[in-house]
Parts: structure tokens; sequence; C-alpha cells
């Protein structure tokens, strides 16, 4: 069987923490290439994972043979590399946030369409077993009619997660173009876009900055959303936590799904007839873990290619659940209530 080559653009924390790991775990692929601005970084992931170091995307997809780019560079980088992976010939797995905007987002999608390849924002939250479970007892109406959720993602701060510490260009508005909201805000979105199976609708929101010093991004937010049925819930997205919190509640006429909010039990399910579920089905994946889980995300790329499917987390719902952030943004500035068009 001939392997699937892939390049990796980025060598921080992502990278050297799930990509590489991930890709050097799937027996369909062989690394080949990796790149970083930063000379040491790429020869240190070359040494570690193989392939040949680069420090410029553009000498990498010129010069190295590749099916497969991961971008996982700061954020204003995702569409350009991502668009130039995809116009060299390359299926393209892109982190989150998908892009700045929702024309670069556009335009992504665009490119993929126009060469057949498979474009994949890596919205790890999809495959934590805890959630996957969830949406199963939700489409399968075991929760019965939803009415309200909340829902958080919150943590000290990407100081304790870059490579560049508390000098990363996660604080800097030019590069990042969001903080917390686009750090940890659109995993909510789209786990939520994902449990429920609809789309939000509106949003309202507080998206504060203040907790960091030297930073020109936002750091605190709170939104209210209400999807196209009426569900009405709260989405928190701090780099002020003192603590990770990375919790769901969904509140059903059948049963209230407790996720992540529970040290020992991934998933409790309180039934209506006053019954208690515990599953224990593993730990969700966490900054806090030192890389010890797998996200599933590259396997799920690196699936959909094999098998010539879509992937599970295409760039129109990357798309969607970036629009939701956006509008978030929006409410906040102008101080209104934002409806959102998908
Ligand atoms: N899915 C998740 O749960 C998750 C978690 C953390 C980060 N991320 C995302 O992954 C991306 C990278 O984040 P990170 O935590 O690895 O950041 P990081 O700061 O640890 O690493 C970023 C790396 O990109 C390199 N870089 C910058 N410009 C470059 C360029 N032009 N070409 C090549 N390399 C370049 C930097 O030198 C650095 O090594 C971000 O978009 C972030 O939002 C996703």
């Amino acid at each position: 069987m001939t392997k699937l080559k892939v390049g990796v653009v980025g060598c921080g924390s992502i990278a050297r923490f799930r990509h590489l790991p991930e890709y050097a775990m799937n027996e369909h692929v062989e690394i080949v290439a990796v790149c970083d601005i930063v000379k040491e970084r790429a020869n240190e992931m070359a040494d570690k994972f193989g392939g040949q170091a680069f420090t410029s995307y553009e000498e990498m997809l010129r010069e190295a043979e590749l099916d497969i780019v991961s971008v996982c560079t700061p954020n204003y980088l995702h569409a350009p590399i991502s668009i130039a992976a995809l116009k060299a010939g390359n299926h393209v797995l892109c982190e989150k946030p998908m892009a700045t905007s929702e024309k670069e987002a556009l335009a992504m999608i665009q490119a993929a369409e126009a060469g057949g390849k498979k474009l994949m924002i890596a919205h790890n939250q999809r495959f934590v077993a805890s959630h996957e479970k969830a949406r199963e007892l939700i489409a399968n109406g075991e929760v019965g009619r939803i009415h309200s959720f909340r829902t958080a993602f919150g943590h000290p701060g990407p100081e304790g997660w870059s490579i560049d510490g508390k000098d990363s260009w996660f604080f800097r508005k030019e590069e990042a173009f969001i903080g917390a909201m686009g750090d940890l805000g659109v995993h909510k979105t789209d786990l939520m876009r994902f449990l429920l199976g609809e789309e939000f609708v509106e949003v309202g929101s507080f998206v504060e900055s203040g907790a960091k010093e030297n930073s020109t991004v936002d750091d605190n937010a709170v939104c209210i959303l209400k999807s196209e049925s009426g569900i009405i819930g709260t989405l928190a997205a701090s780099w002020a936590y003192g603590k990770e919190d990375n919790a769901t509640i969904i509140y059903g006429e059948k049963a209230v799904l407790r996720l992540e909010d529970d040290p020992d039990h991934s998933l409790i399910v309180h039934h209506r007839d006053g019954k208690t579920e515990n599953f224990d089905l593993g730990k969700i994946q966490s900054n806090e873990d030192g890389g010890q889980t797998s996200t599933k995300v590259i396997d799920h790329f690196v699936d959909s290619i094999v098998q010539d499917t879509e992937p599970p987390v295409t760039g129109v719902e990357g798309m969607r659940s970036l629009k939701v952030v956006i509008a978030a943004l929006e409410s906040s500035i102008h101080k209104k209530i934002v409806k959102i068009t998908q």
C-alpha cells in the first residue's frame, strides 16, 4: 500500500502534541515534510517524526511531494496556507478557527471544490466520546424536547500552552484576529451546532478583554444564543478561569445531560423519573494532560481520504461555526442582538 505523504506547517504545540504524533500512529500516512519559520523547531520535529525540514511553506509546497497538508499556524495564516496547499493539489486539514472572516472561509471552500480536494477543520470536540454519546441520545429523542443549555470552555490562557508562552501570537490581534472567542468559543459554537443538530439564528454577547496584560484580543466572553427551533442557552469562553472548565449541560424535557462536568463520569444523564445514569467514556483531551489523549481528528481526516468520503467536519461546517463567533463579536461591539444567516 502506498502511503499518503503528509506535510505539517507550523511546529508549535498543536503540531507536536496532536497532529504529528497522531499522523505518526496512522498506518496510512508517512510524514515527509515539516515547516516552521523558526528553523530549530522544524529541525527538531523532523528529527523526531521524520521528513524534510522547511522554513517556508511556499518552498515546502513547491519542493516536497505531498498528498496532505496540516495547517497548524497562527490564525491569520490559515486561509492563505490552506488555499495555497489546496491549489497545489493537496488535501488540507486546517486548525480552528478556520479563518479570520467569512470571505476567507468561502475562498478556502471554493479552492477545495475547484481542485476536487478534501478540506477538514480540526473541530476535535465532536469526537469526544461523551459528546458523541450525547448527540446520539438527543438525535434518538431520549432527551426529549430541549429548551435550554449552558456550555463553557475556559482555562488560565494560552501562555501555558503556546510554544511562545506569554509572548505568543495568541495575544496579538494582527495574528490571532480574536482571542478566547476564537481559541475556545468556536469549539463550543461548533459543539452546540453538532449536538443540537440545528443552527443558531441570534446571538447577544459581552466579549471583553482586560484579564491579560500585553494583549490586544478578547479574553473573557459570555454569549446568549438562540437556535432556529427556539432553544436558548449560554456559551462562555475565557482565558480567565483559574482551572479548566469544558462542561456542557443540556436541559431536555425527558433528561438533563451533564457532559464533562464531573471528575469521575464524562457523561451523567439525569432522567425525568429520578433515575441517574453515569457513563465513563474516557477523558476529554485537555491542555493539562500534556497530549496524553488522542483527538481522533487525524484518523477521521485520513479515513475520509482513504475511503473517499466527506470529512466529518467540512469547510462549510467550519464556516458556520465561525459565523456564530463573528456575530457574537459584532453583538458585543454594537451592544445589540445580532441575527445569523447560515
Ligand atoms: N484543535 C484544538 O484544540 C487546538 C488547540 C490549540 C491550538 N489550536 C490551533 O492551532 C493553531 C496553532 O496553535 P498552537 O497552539 O500550535 O500555537 P503555537 O504558538 O504553539 O505554535 C505556532 C507555530 O507556528 C509557527 N509559525 C508562525 N508563522 C509561521 C509561518 N509563516 N510558517 C510556518 N510556521 C509558522 C510558529 O513559529 C510556532 O512554532 C492555532 O490556529 C490554534 O487556534 C487548536
